[in-house]
């Protein structure tokens, strides 16, 4: 790092102005013992190959190969099955005949007659300037049977990696252009090279498809790839935003329009993975498609999980007979923006309101569709998310015109039985039977406050797991052996990115590889290495004056790691039951039916019994705020 930053030493750290933010006073922080770095300006951190990965932009694969070769280290790459091998070297060369077909192709429609007249006359037709048609590298391909086929087979390339990559196929036994006569749309991966094509025919007509697209293979796997990802990257970063429109055509007049921050889905409904990868550079997703039911359709696919990534996914539709494309074209750039800003709906609520309509009335439909807004509100289960899920539950109730404490009750219930599970698990057999006098009313931001609260203890223990895994616990066990079975239960954690953290240590520690910190700092998946650098202590110095008045006497997280292990998990444990009891309470106040107070009340004393036993276990009663 520092090649790339001034850094001065300060203690066990260094210290440098951060080249993320504009800064005066230097709050960049290195420290070369946990091979980390940390931003107090800005809160970035992460280790040597995040650094390179976001300051130059490069790869994970990249920075790897950028630091083997400055420092002359010797990346061993396992050795691959034959198999993986081939299908690896298929991919390469796949890579390399895309980029000599997309020359091909550009340089057809800027310097051949056929092309200008009829590919590029098309293009400046629809309103595309150079600069745009420059930057997607938009090409043409010929009309003749085998233009780009006879040039490709004269530069070596054969004919099965041809038919392979789709711009090939054989007719009567004779390789033929596939795209014959169309303009051409480079697919690019997310990091710049081109894994496919989108083919548009000049002239609609009924006896050909619109578009023909690379057939999958080994790098064009359509549900991973999303158009324009590479060119939308640092746009989408910045507006913390993605637009995501149907047609390669209208990313391009996006584009051109000024408007970056914009992916195509290619008509089809979302696949998880390209969710991952729009995830990646924010959580704000934006779907602008026309007012069709066709493009609605499309677009609810695929939501419930898009809800569960915690992406907040807004709807905005196109009047008329317009697409994005057409409609920018039509009322310029900025009134495009403001069209978009003041016409975003929340997808739930539309999604709401569409059913709604289509249940015209009908009340056993209405009760479906009341359970099953409740089901997907209860998905909002995560801490940060309290107040959006409030505000849901406001809105639909409003929508369905039924009593907002109802629809309350009902979504708790939903998260109930997801919590249910961990609760019956761990519940102890026998119940005591005790009455507890006075209960606290607690308030809505109490409620808050715990359950932000519960994340930290999350991070917690997965710190103390990573951290003191390896040592041992008591004679028998390992900390990891006495943690791991304890914290099994996915609903033990709010946050699913540290239940990540968790499955993976568990596969390494089964795998004998060493699941600490470090590899984690230096996983493929850098997201999983962020999390644990913030979960993670940066190292701080012991000033000299508090090293001579406590002269060896203060006590450090090493030492008493094995109180840290006990004491975080019990607090861990502690946090759950009583957001559970808090739970339980609101429903309780809530409830007109006495059998249904009755069980409330029992599982009180249930979850009450459990809270005694654990204060019981960490033989303090003090809970750690
Ligand atoms: P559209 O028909 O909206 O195409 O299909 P478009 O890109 O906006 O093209 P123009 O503006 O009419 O020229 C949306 C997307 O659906 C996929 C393509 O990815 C297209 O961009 N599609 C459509 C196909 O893959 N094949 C087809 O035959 C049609
Ligand atoms: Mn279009």
């Amino acid at each position: 790092m520092g090649g790339f930053v001034k850094l001065k030493k300060r203690g066990a750290n260094y210290l440098g102005l951060c080249p993320f933010h504009n800064e005066k006073t230097p709050s960049f922080t290195v420290s070369p013992s946990k091979e980390i770095y940390k931003c107090f300006g800005c809160g970035r951190s992460g280790n040597t190959i995040s650094f390179l990965m976001e300051h130059e932009k490069f790869s994970y694969v990249e920075a790897l190969k950028w630091l083997s070769n400055r420092y002359n280290v010797e990346v061993e790459e396992t050795e691959l099955s034959p198999e993986v091998k081939i299908q690896q070297q298929t991919a390469d060369s796949l890579y390399i005949l895309n980029a000599f077909a997309q020359k091909f192709f550009s340089g057809v429609l800027h310097n051949t007659e056929e092309g200008q007249n009829i590919g590029l006359s098309y293009l400046q037709e629809r309103g595309f300037d150079a600069a745009v048609i420059e930057k997607f590298q938009l090409g043409y391909n010929p009309s003749a049977p085998d233009a780009f086929a006879s040039d490709a087979i004269a530069a070596q390339y054969n004919p099965d990696l041809l038919q392979k990559s789709g711009l090939v196929v054989m007719r009567d036994g004779r390789p033929m252009d596939n795209y014959r006569g169309r303009i051409i749309f480079p697919i690019h991966s997310p990091i710049g090279k081109i894994a496919g094509f989108g083919a548009r025919v000049i002239r609609n007509n009924d006896r050909s498809p619109k578009y023909i697209n690379t057939p999958e293979n080994e790098i064009y796997v359509k549900s991973k790839l999303l158009y324009g990802s590479y060119f939308a990257r640092q746009a989408i970063d910045k507006a913390d935003e993605c637009l995501l429109v149907e047609g390669y055509t209208d990313v391009v007049a996006l584009h051109q329009a000024g408007i970056e921050n914009v992916v195509a889905s290619g008509g089809t409904s979302l696949t998880p993975d390209q969710l991952r990868l729009i995830k990646k550079y924010t959580s704000n997703l934006t779907i602008i498609y026309d007012g069709d039911a066709a493009g609605i359709k499309a677009a609810q696919r695929g939501m419930d999980l898009a809800f569960e990534e915690s992406l907040q996914v807004k709807l905005v539709l196109i009047p008329g007979q317009e697409d994005p494309d057409s409609y920018v074209k039509k009322i310029g750039a900025a009134a495009f923006r403001d069209f978009v800003t003041s016409n975003k709906k929340d997808f739930i609520l539309f999604q709401l309101e569409t059913s709604l309509a289509a249940a015209a009335g009908d009340s056993n439909q209405k009760a479906r569709l009341v359970s099953q807004i409740a089901e997907t509100i209860s998905r909002i289960n995560k801490a940060e998310d309290f107040t959006r899920q409030q505000d849901y539950i406001r809105r639909s109730s409003e929508l369905l015109k039924i009593d907002e404490n109802g629809l309350n009750t009902l979504v708790n219930k939903f998260i109930r039985e997801r919590v249910g599970k961990y609760e019956s698990k761990t519940a102890p057999k026998e119940s005591a039977v005790e009455t507890e006098q006075t209960e606290k009313i607690f308030l809505d931001e109490e409620l808050d406050e715990l359950l932000n609260r519960d994340e930290q203890q999350e991070r917690a223990i997965i710190r103390s797991l990573l951290e003191f895994g390896l040592r041992k616990w008591d004679e028998e066990k390992t900390v990891a052996e006495y943690l791991m079975p304890e914290l099994e239960d996915k609903e033990m954690f709010d946050n699913k990115n540290l239940y990540s953290v968790l499955d993976l240590y568990k596969a390494w520690y089964e795998q004998k590889l060493e699941p600490t910190a470090r590899n984690f700092l230096y996983h493929e998946d850098q997201s999983l290495g962020a999390l644990v650098v913030s979960i993670m202590d940066f190292p701080y110095e012991v000033s000299e004056n508090w090293k001579t008045h406590y002269e060896g006497k203060i006590p450090t997280r090493e030492e008493l790691y094995l109180e840290e292990v006990g004491s975080t998990l019990t607090y861990l444990k502690l946090r759950k039951i009583q957001r559970l009891m808090i739970m339980n309470q609101k429903d309780l106040e809530k409830s007109r039916n006495p059998d249904e107070q009755m069980m409330f009340m029992q599982t009180h004393l249930h979850l009450k019994q459990m809270e005694k036993e654990l204060m019981g276990r960490s033989g303090t009663v003090i809970v750690k705020i």
